[in-house]
């Protein structure tokens, strides 16, 4: 089985490589690159005119089942990665019952191979992510789980979290943290600050998600494990991390296109759609988290990619659950909110969600060149379009972003040589 694809622009951001060029899959793998490539018996895609880049990995995606298909299902999540260029995704835990065992990583890998989406399942830190008891990190990663994470429920206890990095450290693997103190941040909706005293409602303070940031890089430095934070959405935040590389500490972090292109006004805007964990926070923050992605001090674009129902976001803003879902948007909103500004060049944007979330995780993925897996991206970097959710292939609705004009489009996605998304 072959496949040709002709005259790209093909950028690979690990190399550096940004040239024309053709590009030819055969058994699921890049064979060569050159210019005028033939082949008998080939399927011909044709991207002149487009960019061709690594198929984009998501270190951080909610799927939801087992437990919640009602608001996503593996099949249905990866049908919306596909459509986002996303051929490797990370999924997160927080599922019912909580992934916290071989035969669930198991489970929702085999949910995945049909649907070509390279699937790797966090295993849960503590078991039913009660942050009480450890789960057998061994188990889970020799099951599949690329790293452990409590996702959604951060790890309070602090001897257990120590336990938990130098049990990581040992085997090599990421601890991925969502970094908000529980008792600081209970299940309030929203960012403490100005919108939270104009609705009249607890906040979830920033300080909540520093401390927390603060500790992991202690302990990160004191058991040398490589701590990960998820979705950084603190100015202070991305400093701590900052300071904490300088210092030589192994830790990477992460953000979402919500936290660079939206602040907490957006809750003014519209209520239930824009609450999420953390929460969006202030202009200043989000100054922050652009400074943080452009001087290299965050590693990763990831979604958080959350479904939830309709009518669960209907609920009144105290009681609403929080997320965004994020897979179908997510190249669109990351070219338009920093390579269109010119604050990034296009191989930064893009190694920001392929081969440095890939290089985190250990996995093989996120390259261009010959031999490596054929995962591609192909999509007009110009092309504008009004996001509309009621295109998501997605369970999920729920986002933010609907109406806004973006500049980026997807055109083809390819997984190890088969195309798994046309736009057409
Ligand atoms: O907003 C969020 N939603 N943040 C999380 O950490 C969890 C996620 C979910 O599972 O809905």
């Amino acid at each position: 089985m072959r496949l040709l694809i002709k005259g790209g622009r093909v950028v690979d951001p690990a190399s550096g490589m940004d040239q024309t060029s053709d590009l030819l899959i055969e058994n699921g793998r890049i064979l060569q690159l050159g210019s005028d490539l033939d082949s008998p018996d080939v399927q011909t895609v044709s991207a002149s005119g487009l960019v061709v880049a690594p198929g984009l990995v998501d270190m951080h995606v909610h799927l939801r089942e087992p437990g919640f298909e009602e608001k996503e299902t593996v099949a249905t999540g990866c049908a919306a990665a596909a459509r986002g260029g996303v051929t490797t995704l990370v999924a997160m835990p927080n599922t019912r019952p909580t992934t916290d065992c071989p035969e669930l990583i198991r489970l929702v890998r085999e949910k995945a191979v049909s649907t070509g989406i390279h699937v790797f399942p966090a295993g849960a830190v503590t078991q039913g992510q009660k942050g009480e008891v450890l789960t057998d990190f061994t188990a889970l990663h020799a099951a599949g789980a690329p790293a452990v994470t409590d996702d959604g429920v951060p790890v309070q206890n602090l001897a257990l979290l120590r336990q938990a990095l130098q049990t990581a450290k040992n085997l090599g693997i990421p601890l991925l943290d969502h970094c908000e103190d529980r008792d600081m941040v209970r299940n309030y909706a929203v960012n403490e600050g100005a919108v939270s005293e104009k609705l009249g409602l607890p906040g979830r303070p920033a300080i909540a998600e520093e401390l927390q940031v603060m500790r992991d890089a202690m302990l990160a430095e004191e058991t040398g494990a490589h701590v990960h934070i998820c979705h950084i959405s603190s100015g202070k935040a991305v400093d701590i991390v900052r300071r904490a590389k300088a210092r030589g500490i192994s830790i990477t972090c992460e953000t979402c296109p919500q936290y660079f292109t939206l602040t907490e006004e957006e809750i003014l805007r519209q209520g239930t759609m824009a609450r999420v964990n953390p929460p969006l926070r202030t202009i200043e923050d989000r100054q922050a988290i652009l400074d943080g992605l452009v001087d290299g001090t965050i590693d990763a674009i990831v979604t958080d990619h959350a479904p939830h129902c309709q009518w669960e976001k209907e609920k009144p803003l105290p009681e609403a659950p929080s997320g965004m879902v994020g897979l179908e948007t997510s190249l669109a909103l990351a070219l338009t909110g920093l390579y269109h500004t010119g604050l990034l060049p296009l191989s930064r944007v893009l190694g920001l969600m392929s081969s440095s979330p890939a290089a985190i995780l250990g996995l093989e993925k996120g390259r261009i060149a010959e031999g490596s897996d054929g995962d591609l991206v192909i999509f007009d970097p110009d092309e504008e379009w009004t996001i509309d959710r009621n295109e998501f292939v997605s369970k999920g609705r729920n986002t933010p972003f609907h109406g806004f004009t973006v500049r980026g489009k997807v055109k083809y996605t390819i997984s190890e040589g088969t195309v798994i998304y046309r736009e057409d």
